[in-house]
């Protein structure tokens, strides 16, 4: 018996097959002895088989490496994000740098840019309540469905800059570019500048990523504080000359009692926005194209019936979330299922095993475009914090695989054994590389 998690095992992975990678087979075995680390490269680029012993055993866990109490049972998952006075956003984690790094973050900052202020997803309330209701009114339903036109041109674009080649890394070629377009654009960032944008936009991962060492992460401050100059800029013109991107509605966003956001604010929601949009819909969408290039039948059922591809996009963000894991600060000593949890510790709600809890999705390791519940997933997380552009995202995804489907036909992963290359993260699951063939046309 598992004494709330401490003795979990490891995952015997290594090598994995695609049946494997997907949890689809039951009958993985596990290393006697070993204990689950998060940290583990193996366990991350294959962390499922693993959640059923956690799920089954010890749904609090505490990571021997980090320290970090990981959550995975769907339930308690679901409370702790509801549950915004016991367990905070503000973890110094993805937000304000704390610790070692935050002499060198206030210096640079101090000599080269703006302070780093916490909002949203680093934040609580009341100020994540304001910022919010700022946010919302800028990424409404109907902001994103009269982005549907310019999405599709985006899609096509980038399409068409490969499909004549009947071979591609897609991610490389599309499951990376579209998000970082549509993004770009709408920061107000012209195409002619992108390359620098992608730079910002992986410094500005860099900077929260804790394996970067003291180098890559002055660099990465450096590049983040080049980047505030320019939004400082675009927002003194949005503010003059009001433009149809995001960037220019949330200058303008008021709330109800005619409060907006500050230039601080401001510049803290793009960076994150440029964080939070770019990656995680890459991932998406390239562990959704996997899925296809390893199924024939299930390509054949949706370009048979294409109003099935939302079910398709669902199941496919439940079964491997982009963001597995995130943090949240207990404020005061708490239980989880039963585990005491001091004060002050951090808890990582894991979302990506939560959405595989045999207690709310039957079966939850298998593919099924048909059920029924597949929308409840914590892909995108619950409570206050929900993501702010799930609408956004669901709208890319949608319109990447209708394309796909009317404009590639027999897609398959190409013979090559470094075909499909997983990348390692503590918090993200996704891929670095999905060389597929196909033929054009549907
Ligand atoms: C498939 C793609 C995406 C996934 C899986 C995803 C996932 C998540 C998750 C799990 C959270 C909850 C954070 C928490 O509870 O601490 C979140 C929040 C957030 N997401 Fe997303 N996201 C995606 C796409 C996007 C896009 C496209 C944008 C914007 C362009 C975006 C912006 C945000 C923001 C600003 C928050 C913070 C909300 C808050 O704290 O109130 N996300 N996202």
């Amino acid at each position: 018996v598992l004494n709330n998690g401490q003795e979990v095992l490891g995952n015997g992975l290594r090598g994995a097959s695609a049946q494997q990678r997907h949890g689809r087979t039951g009958d993985i075995r596990m290393n006697a002895g070993e204990p689950i680390q998060f940290t583990d490269p193996d366990f991350q680029t294959c962390p499922f088989p693993a959640y059923r012993r956690l799920l089954a055993e010890a749904p609090v866990y505490r990571d021997p490496v980090t320290g970090h109490y990981v959550v995975t049972q769907y339930d308690a998952v679901k409370q702790i994000a509801a549950d915004a006075q016991r367990f905070s956003n503000r973890c110094g984690i993805l937000g304000e740098i704390e610790g070692p790094r935050k002499a060198i973050a206030d210096r640079i900052l101090a000599e080269h840019g703006l302070p780093i202020v916490d909002v949203l997803v680093s934040g609580d309330p009341p100020e994540h309540r304001f910022h919010r209701s700022l946010i919302d009114k800028v990424f409404s339903l109907a902001r994103v469905r009269k982005m549907e036109g310019y999405i599709q041109l985006v899609v096509d674009e980038t399409i068409d800059a490969f499909i004549e080649r009947g071979t591609v890394d897609f991610f490389a070629a599309a499951a990376k570019i579209v998000p970082v377009k549509i993004i770009a654009d709408q920061m107000g960032v012209p195409r002619s500048d992108l390359a620098t944008f992608r730079r910002w936009s992986d410094a500005a991962v860099a900077r929260i990523d804790p394996s970067t060492d003291q180098a890559q992460f002055t660099q990465a401050l450096l590049t983040y504080c080049e980047s505030q100059r320019y939004f400082v800029q675009k927002a003194q013109e949005y503010r003059l000359r009001p433009a149809d991107c995001l960037l220019s509605d949330m200058v303008h966003a008021e709330s109800d009692d005619g409060k907006k956001l500050s230039l601080i604010e401001l510049l803290a929601i793009a960076q994150l926005l440029i964080i939070a949009g770019n990656e995680t819909t890459t991932n998406a969408m390239s562990s959704a194209m996997l899925r296809l290039a390893e199924d024939p039948d299930l390509q054949g059922r949706l370009r048979a019936d294409p109003a099935l591809i939302p079910a398709f996009i669902e199941e496919a963000l439940r079964l491997e979330a982009p963001i597995q894991g995130l943090f949240r600060r207990a404020t005061q000593d708490v239980e989880v299922c039963g585990t005491k949890i001091p004060a002050e510790s951090i808890i990582m709600v894991r979302w990506g095993a939560a959405n595989r809890d045999p207690t709310k999705f039957a079966h939850p390791d298998d593919f099924d475009c048909q059920r029924t519940n597949a929308r409840q997933h914590l892909t995108f997380g619950a409570g206050a914090h929900f993501c702010v552009g799930s609408q956004l995202a669901r709208g890319e995804l949608r319109i990447v695989f209708e394309t796909v489907l009317k404009r590639m036909r027999n897609i398959r992963l190409a013979k090559d054994s470094s075909a499909v290359v997983h990348k390692p993260s503590y918090i993200n699951y996704g891929l670095s590389k999905l060389q597929i063939d196909f033929e054009v046309g549907a």
